[in-house]
């Protein structure tokens, strides 16, 4: 039968297609593009020459973008309050692809390379069974036929050898990546020891903020129902503009990396229980998310921002982490997420400076919820002070019976 494999052209997954061969299958590899850094010919090269039957490889960047990433915008998403969820964001697109890639070329199963620790191995599965739920999934690394065989690193290297794979000469990092346009991930071995600082050089994407340029870079983005529609900045004394969902996307990367913004180091909880630290490079959600979450300070009712942010955010991040992506719980928290930005429209003026994101301003043409006079310290329209005084005279009713039953109790 044909096997689809996700290939990313390194050692892991040319060992796992050259060993799924060796298994009797025959093997198309995938390659979904989600924005990284990568040489897609040469992993084409690799896959064929290694003996897949087809190479495919999807450039999933802009769905990523409109589908998964300005949703998450909007909503604020984060992850245990920093991790913007880069990796986890991109698993459902990519499983998607895959399923799609599988179907055109009648797989009857889907193949992948993730440990038997991690999250992603979760993300893949669940997107996998939901799209196509007569797949079959194979996993090496939760294959004892697998993983006996292949224990280390040397065994692997040994059987890339003997198969006649090429091993790329440049020596192996001491952590492992996965990298999309949303961030990079840094995790594992030398890494392992959460008291161990990262060496300068494992940071890729982010200038580091004390080399990051001494002047302060401006920006503009606006927002039409929570979703960012232009990004204006200078560049070289020229006014920029970026309007199309993917420019934009990239373009705040762009400028976020170049000052230093949006590096981060952390021990997190995996889904399945274990701590992890992870380091992540996560400009342009850094830099999105702040402005959005500032336009919803000016634009936003403060009921439904509550709400929102009590249930909506945690959950919607929380549900994406654990790969929940394709389940009726995500699609109904998903669904609240349009009716709470029907009025987040209205432009952030931004600054970036040597790893801060500094907010300069906002306004709305639109949205009129904020009244400066009636907010004014210095007015006495709006409504009377002497209404305040009831208010906290309500309000006051369960404190002073609190208080009282504290007393009677002889608590402090
Ligand atoms: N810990 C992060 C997450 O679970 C990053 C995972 C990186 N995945 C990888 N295959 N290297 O989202
Ligand atoms: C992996 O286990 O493949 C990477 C880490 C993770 O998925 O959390």
């Amino acid at each position: 039968g044909k096997v689809c494999l996700a290939y990313s052209g390194g050692l892991d997954t040319s060992v796992i297609l050259a060993w799924l061969l060796d298994q009797g299958y025959e093997v198309v590899a995938f390659l979904a593009n989600v924005g990284q850094e990568e040489d897609f010919e040469a992993a084409e090269k690799k896959a064929l020459a290694i003996g897949a039957t087809k190479f495919v490889c999807v450039d999933c960047r802009d769905e990523f973008v409109q589908d998964v990433l300005f949703p998450a915008v909007q909503v604020n998403a984060v992850y245990e309050d920093v991790y913007l969820l880069g990796t986890s964001l991109a698993r459902p697109v990519i499983a998607k692809a895959q399923i799609d890639v599988a179907e055109q070329e009648g797989c009857f199963a889907v193949a992948h390379g993730c440990t038997g620790k991690g999250n992603d191995q979760i993300r893949f599965e669940l997107g996998f069974y939901a799209l196509k739920p007569d797949v079959q999934v194979i996993a090496p690394w939760r294959d004892p036929t697998f993983f006996e065989r292949f224990a280390g690193r040397k065994d692997l290297l040994d059987y890339a050898a003997q198969k006649g794979i090429p091993v790329a000469q440049t020596k192996a990092k001491p952590w492992s990546t996965d990298e999309n346009q949303a961030h990079i991930s840094y995790e594992a071995g030398i890494l392992e020891d959460p008291d161990t600082t990262p060496p300068k050089d494992m940071w890729k994407l982010i200038t580091d903020p004390e080399d990051a340029p001494d002047k302060p870079e401006d920006l503009t983005i606006v927002f039409q129902k929570g979703v960012p529609i232009k990004l204006s900045y200078t560049e070289n004394g020229a006014s920029k503009t970026a309007t199309e969902p993917t420019d934009i996307f990239l373009t705040a990367g762009k400028l976020a990396r170049r000052n230093g913004v949006g590096r981060i180091d952390i021990v997190e909880n995996r889904y399945i229980n274990l701590k992890s630290r992870g380091c992540y490079e996560q400009a342009p959600l850094t830099l999105l998310r702040k402005a959005h979450v500032d336009l919803e300070g000016l634009t936003l009712d403060k009921e439904v921002r509550h709400i929102r942010d009590q249930f909506v955010t945690p959950t919607y991040s929380r549900l994406m982490y654990n790969g929940s992506f394709f389940t009726p719980e995500f699609e109904y928290v998903k669904g609240m997420i349009a009716p709470s930005q029907k009025t987040v429209n209205g432009q952030v003026r931004m600054r970036l400076y040597k790893g801060n994101v500094i907010v300069l301003g906002r306004s709305s043409e639109t949205e009129n919820l904020y009244d400066a006079t009636e907010s004014s310290m210095d007015e006495l329209t709006g409504f009377s002070p002497i209404d305040t005084t009831g208010f906290i005279a309500i309000q006051a009713i369960r404190v002073k019976k609190y208080g009282e039953s504290k007393k009677a109790r002889g608590e402090k």
